[in-house]
């Protein structure tokens, strides 16, 4: 029984992620929340013929427009689970993720408010851009209100966990010369969603449930021009659409589907009842608050391992294990402490930029109260 809100709905992300939590058996009620459209977009999905009752919600407009216009985000929100947001600006060719943190930003806080006024205890995910910095931004307009755990707020960087186990199982046939489907394949992606922030470790990729052996393995070694070109490839896969799509946006089914996946997770976990037995635990890569108090268990551990005192990071994507309450422990707390010596130069590196992402979005609350 769970009331799903899509903030952004009627966008290209919006639309098809919103006709697939549409087929989910884990939402009751969706809820459309975007600034245009959505009564058209609720409409038109409310005609499939699955459990989900969909409702469409615009902003209030001002008296002066339409006395009787009723707060629209106020209504989505209230009673909602989940909320899942890829509202804003998306990146035409040239420009950076960092380059719609102006816009994006207030956008994120907006409804960040709202969700800390009408739905407090509801799961957040931030698909919104650049996920380095807004994730900071909501998580820190929900602490202002007293209402921040950082169990229920993510950043979704599924898509650049998708992306890996495509190119990878790509690699692996292509060069290792195993005959793979590119869902056989699973990489650890961890850090942040956007270029060198996003580290995948091949080191420890496994092709069905087995880590990668034989030619795959060697294809994958460090040194080898394949790997340097695959890590590559994963950390601006981003950009082979923006400039496909030229000047038509950047990735949105791809996105969808990963925003689904990663949502359906969340859910699944949500509705699992809590038993000693239950089956293998849900897992997923997410962008989550690792900083001190973090309900997170095992998020210090990341902490310690990437960095310490002032120059430690607070937000940081990682395996983590879904349960009721959310992100409820980090799956493997000495995942980082086993990684390749290249793969440490990538944290490295990753763990600069996404300081400055990370400071960037808490500046922004703080000077906007
Ligand atoms: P889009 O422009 O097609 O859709 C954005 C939607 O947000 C529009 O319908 C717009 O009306 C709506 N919107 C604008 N201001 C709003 C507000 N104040 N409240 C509610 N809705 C508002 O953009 P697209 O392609 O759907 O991308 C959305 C965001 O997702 C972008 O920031 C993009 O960079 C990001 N993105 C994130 C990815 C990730 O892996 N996390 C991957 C791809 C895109």
């Amino acid at each position: 029984m769970t009331k799903v809100v899509v903030a952004g709905a009627a966008g290209g992300i919006g639309q098809p992620l919103s006709l697939l939590l549409k087929l989910s058996p884990y939402v009751t009620e969706l809820a459309l929340y975007d600034v245009v459209n959505t009564p058209g977009v609720a409409a038109d999905l409310s005609h499939i013929s699955t459990a989900a009752a969909v409702t469409g919600h615009l902003p209030k407009k001002s008296a002066a427009e339409d006395p009787t216009s009723e707060d629209g985000l106020k209504q989505a929100l209230t009673g909602a689970g989940l909320v899942i947001v890829p509202a804003g600006v998306p990146r035409k060719p040239g420009m950076t993720r960092d380059d719609l943190f102006n816009v994006n930003a207030g956008i994120v806080r907006t409804i960040a408010d709202g969700v800390a006024r009408h739905a407090p205890t509801a799961f957040l995910l931030i698909i919104s851009n650049p996920v380095n910095s807004t994730v900071p931004v909501a998580a820190g307009v929900l602490r202002q209100h007293g209402v921040f755990d950082a169990r229920r707020v993510f950043g979704v960087t599924t898509l650049d966990v998708v992306r890996a186990a495509t190119f990878t199982s790509s690699v692996l046939s292509r060069v290792g010369g195993q005959a793979t489907r590119p869902d056989d394949v699973a990489v650890p992606v961890v850090g942040g969603h956007s270029g060198e922030t996003i580290v995948p470790l091949l080191s420890q990729a496994t092709m069905r449930g087995a880590r990668v052996s034989g030619p795959g393995a060697q294809a994958l070694a460090p040194g080898t021009p394949e790997l340097a070109a695959l890590v590559k490839r994963i950390q601006f896969g981003g950009d082979e659409v923006v400039k496909a799509k030229n000047g038509g946006g950047s990735a949105t089914l791809s996105m969808a589907y990963a925003g689904y996946t990663f949502a359906e997770a969340v859910l699944r976990a949500a509705a699992v009842p809590q038993t000693p037995t239950a089956a293998a635990p849900i897992t997923a890569e997410t962008y989550v608050y690792i900083g001190p108090g973090s309900q997170v268990a095992g998020a210090a551990q990341v902490r310690a391992a990437l960095g310490s005192g002032d120059a430690a990071l607070d937000y940081f994507s990682v395996p983590v294990v879904l349960g009721p309450a959310g992100a409820t422990q980090v799956l493997d707390p000495t995942l980082l402490t086993r990684v390749s010596d290249y793969e440490r130069e990538l944290l490295q590196v990753a763990v600069k930029g996404l300081a400055g992402n990370i400071t960037k979005g808490l500046e922004f609350v703080e000077k906007n109260p």
